[in-house]
């Protein structure tokens, strides 16, 4: 395979690089092409026994055929380069906003809507961090219960903003205390804002949460009432998640249906973010009901690997599996 990775030295593009090599894909990868910035032209990096140089991106690099094209270098570059590598005939797996919302393009989580992915070729978006972990945990809850309402609160991490995030976080506890890019000091803070803020109140991050879980669920009935909040944890998601169902149940059923999808788990020693930064499972608990049709639960992701990376190597890997 030949394989393109654009925005590889940023979080999600290292963590393609490092699944690369745990996926076994390295093994299948005949050319791998990495590009990034003009600032990070030159630079060398590892994968598996090799050294790659990282490209500056340029048009040209996308018109030659891949059999794959991970893009993670933010919506402005996927805007100008994702079409250019789909008109040379390119699947391109996106992880920026830029697409997910355009009908003709498929979002998808492979554990719940793969078969979007039969016979179709070109750009492919892959979620919001904060919504593939929810959508994880609740596929079976919505297969076999329907879902009428969802509240979550959401306890993201830093790296959620990519590097540049990390080291706010990390320069603010050695004392460097420069707001930059959070708009809040974040050590030993809380920050119930992620993304701009729209007129009706909601942020951008609130709102791809409402958009996406109903686009990946097909279903646009479901009401989705989210707060997105940032706080000062490296890697992991964390999100409290109420729903209410069409159809009763209990709580030993929601367990099932839990762990109905794959790679998720339901898990009462998994519940801080520290315990699963590095997996690749969703892990769920404390899973409550209270009342009819009614409940509550945990739900906890590596934000990077699950949010973003895996889910785009999980998506690689169906595509092949099904064209
Ligand atoms: N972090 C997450 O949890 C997460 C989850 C889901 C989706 N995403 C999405 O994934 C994308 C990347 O996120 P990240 O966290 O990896 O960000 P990041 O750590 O800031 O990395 C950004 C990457 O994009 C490259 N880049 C920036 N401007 C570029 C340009 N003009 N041309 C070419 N490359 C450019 C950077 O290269 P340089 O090193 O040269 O600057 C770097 O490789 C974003 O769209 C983000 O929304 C992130």
């Amino acid at each position: 395979m030949k394989i393109g990775v654009v925005g590889a030295t940023g979080e999600v593009g290292r963590t393609f690089l490092k699944l690369f090599e745990e996926y076994k894909l390295i093994n299948e990868i005949s050319e791998l092409r990495l590009f990034a910035s003009e600032r990070s032209q030159g630079q060398e990096i590892k994968v598996g026994s090799k050294r790659y140089t990282v490209e500056k991106l340029q048009e040209d690099s996308m018109k030659e055929k891949y059999d794959y094209l991970f893009f993670s270098a933010g919506a402005s570059v996927s805007k100008k380069f994702a079409p250019i590598a789909q008109e040379s005939g390119n699947v391109v797996i996106d992880n920026s906003s830029q697409f997910r919302m355009d009908e003709k393009i498929p979002l998808v989580v492979p554990e719940v809507n793969a078969e979007l992915l039969k016979n179709y070729r070109g750009i492919i978006a892959n979620p919001n961090c904060s919504t593939i972990q929810m959508v994880l945990a609740l596929n079976g809850i919505h297969r076999d219960l329907g879902l009428k309402e969802i509240v979550v609160s959401t306890y993201q991490a830093v790296s959620g903003a990519g590097n540049k995030g990390i080291i706010e976080l990390l320069n603010q506890e050695k004392g460097i205390n420069e707001v930059k890019h959070f708009p809040k000091v974040i050590k030993n803070n809380v920050i119930p804002l992620i993304g701009e803020k729209k007129e009706n109140g909601l942020t951008f991050e609130e709102e791809k949460m409402i958009n996406e879980t109903r686009k990946i669920f097909s279903d646009k009935e479901i009401k989705v009432f989210p707060t997105t909040v940032r706080v000062p944890v490296l890697y992991g998601h964390s999100e409290s998640v109420f729903f209410r169902t069409k159809l009763d149940s209990s709580v030993d059923e929601i367990m099932k249906l839990v762990e109905s999808t794959p790679n998720v788990e339901y898990n009462e020693e998994k519940i801080t973010p520290i315990e699963v930064a590095g997996s690749d499972i969703t892990f769920v608990s404390r899973i409550r009901k209270i009342e009819e049709k009614t409940f509550l639960m945990w739900v906890i992701a590596d934000n990077i690997r699950v949010g973003a990376a895996t889910n785009a190597i999980r998506i690689l890997q169906k595509h092949r599996e099904l064209n």
